[in-house]
């Protein structure tokens, strides 16, 4: 089981993270804050730390934190200083940056890891990012085209240094320069001469990954990614999307077993489900609950305002409620309140957090994520936490040696490189495979 943790801002995915009085309201300028937490999710042998990327303000300042980190390369760099194994995932757009730039800060980053990093590449969509850099959107096929010509020029610039060059040798050549070559490669959006000035790292050039996504955009993923994120939002859907997904890579010329799959998961550990569901109320308290109630009241198919928030549904409501069919999140929503949850209680176990979530033990933790594993719904996870000052630590504390005890996680890192972590083969350059480079 692959597993990584989102470090996509410096509290946590729930926006009152930062209110929480045991963390350091500061973190957002404190690399040293990131840097621990990455740390931590090594000393529990997890795959990678990954960091999401909006090229704008994101978050309204008055409620809370920006909600992404201040720039992801920069952090990562700082990241790869302060640790050993644990892999480096960033993201950068294919849709604002020159492939030149992003070849050489990518290689850079992973040489000075020895071969660690991984490129989440995303085609930026908001018209926010796009404003910081004077443009305005494309139509998709334009942003697709992009995409293309930057992974091509990309990867051909990363394989522009070869191995051939050899290594420095004071009496000879420092590299012998017949096999550091131009590229040569222009499209109609971008364009390299190369060759880039780094030569191959430990695992030759970065892992890439790429967003679940459909038409373009999986063409695209399975053409150059080796993991696939994605989030969806029960076992059959993840299912689907990763047999789709792999059928597309086999007709791409590449073997399914290349790309991973991982789906988005949120936890919230604690001693008893009780104890967990206290943690995210404590930060349930600062938002207004006005708002997801209405919601809960319509997912549990009441039309009526729940007016008791901390009292368990009446016999009268538990017999009116009805999931909307075909709907994980509303049958679980239902669950829970035949249960006896109340409202407040039912919001807490996370019923409306962006991917599936568990607040409870670390073993519902682990059977969670055993379920999805073992039900080919995913070959791992992208974990996210509420409040990474605690929650990554629990995890690493109590889940992963539950996972280790049922054979299903590793128990310590087996390699040195994000590609020997993934299992992903060694690729330098552009993958031959893959029909050629069309720029
Ligand atoms: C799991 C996942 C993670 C994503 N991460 C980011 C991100 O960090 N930054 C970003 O700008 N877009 C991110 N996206 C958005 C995609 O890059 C893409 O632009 C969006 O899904 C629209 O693509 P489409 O035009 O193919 O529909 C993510 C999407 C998914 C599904």
């Amino acid at each position: 089981m692959i597993l990584g943790v989102a470090l996509t801002n410096s509290f946590g995915a729930h926006p009152a993270a930062w209110r929480l009085p045991h963390v350091n309201p500061e973190a957002y300028t404190d690399v040293d804050v990131t840097v621990e937490h990455a740390r931590t999710a090594e000393r529990g042998g997890l795959q990678f730390v990954f960091i999401a990327d909006r090229l704008f303000l994101h978050g309204d300042l008055a409620e809370s934190n920006p909600l992404f980190n201040m720039d992801p390369i920069i952090t990562l760099s700082a990241i790869a200083q302060s640790t050993e194994r644990i892999g480096l995932v960033g993201t950068a757009s294919t849709s604002l940056f020159e492939p030149y730039l992003l070849a050489r800060q990518l290689k850079t980053l992973d040489v000075i890891s020895s071969g660690r990093v991984g490129w989440n590449a995303i085609p930026s969509f908001e018209p926010d990012a796009f404003a910081n850099f004077g443009k305005e959107p494309p139509a998709r096929e334009n942003k697709y085209e992009r995409l293309h010509e930057v992974m091509q020029v990309v990867q051909a610039l990363w394989g522009s240094w070869g191995y051939e060059a050899g290594k420095p040798d004071q009496q000879g050549m420092y590299a012998d320069p017949a096999h550091v070559k131009p590229v040569n490669l222009y499209g109609t959006q971008v364009g390299a001469r190369g060759p880039l000035p780094v030569p191959p790292s430990e695992q030759g050039q970065p892992v890439i990954i790429m967003p679940a996504s459909s038409g373009y955009g999986l063409q695209a993923a399975v053409m150059y990614a080796n993991i696939i994120i994605a989030m969806p939002s029960s076992i059959e859907e993840g299912r689907a999307q990763r047999q789709a997904i792999r059928q597309a890579t086999a007709q791409a010329g590449r073997n399914p077993e290349d790309i991973k799959y991982l789906a988005f998961a949120g936890f919230t550990t604690g001693d008893t489900e009780r104890e967990a569901l206290d943690t995210r109320l404590a930060l349930d308290a600062h938002t207004d609950i006005r708002l997801p109630l209405a919601r809960l009241s319509s997912y549990l198919g009441l039309h009526q305002q729940l007016t008791q928030p901390d009292k368990p549904l009446t016999a009268a409501q538990l017999a009116a409620v009805q999931a909307h069919p075909g709907d994980a999140r509303s049958a679980r929503t239902v669950a829970l309140a035949h249960a006896g949850w109340s409202p407040r209680d039912i919001l807490a176990h996370a019923i409306f957090d962006p991917s599936p979530s568990v607040v409870g033990t670390a073993e519902q933790v682990a059977d969670h994520l055993q379920e999805w594993f073992e039900a080919d719904a995913a070959d791992g996870f992208m974990l996210n936490f509420d409040d990474f000052s605690t929650e990554v630590g629990n995890f690493v504390d109590d889940v992963v040696p539950v996972l280790q005890a049922r054979g299903i996680f590793h128990n310590t890192y087996k390699g040195k490189t994000l590609r020997d972590h993934l299992g992903v083969p060694a690729q330098y350059g552009f993958d031959s495979r893959v029909a050629g480079p069309s720029v």
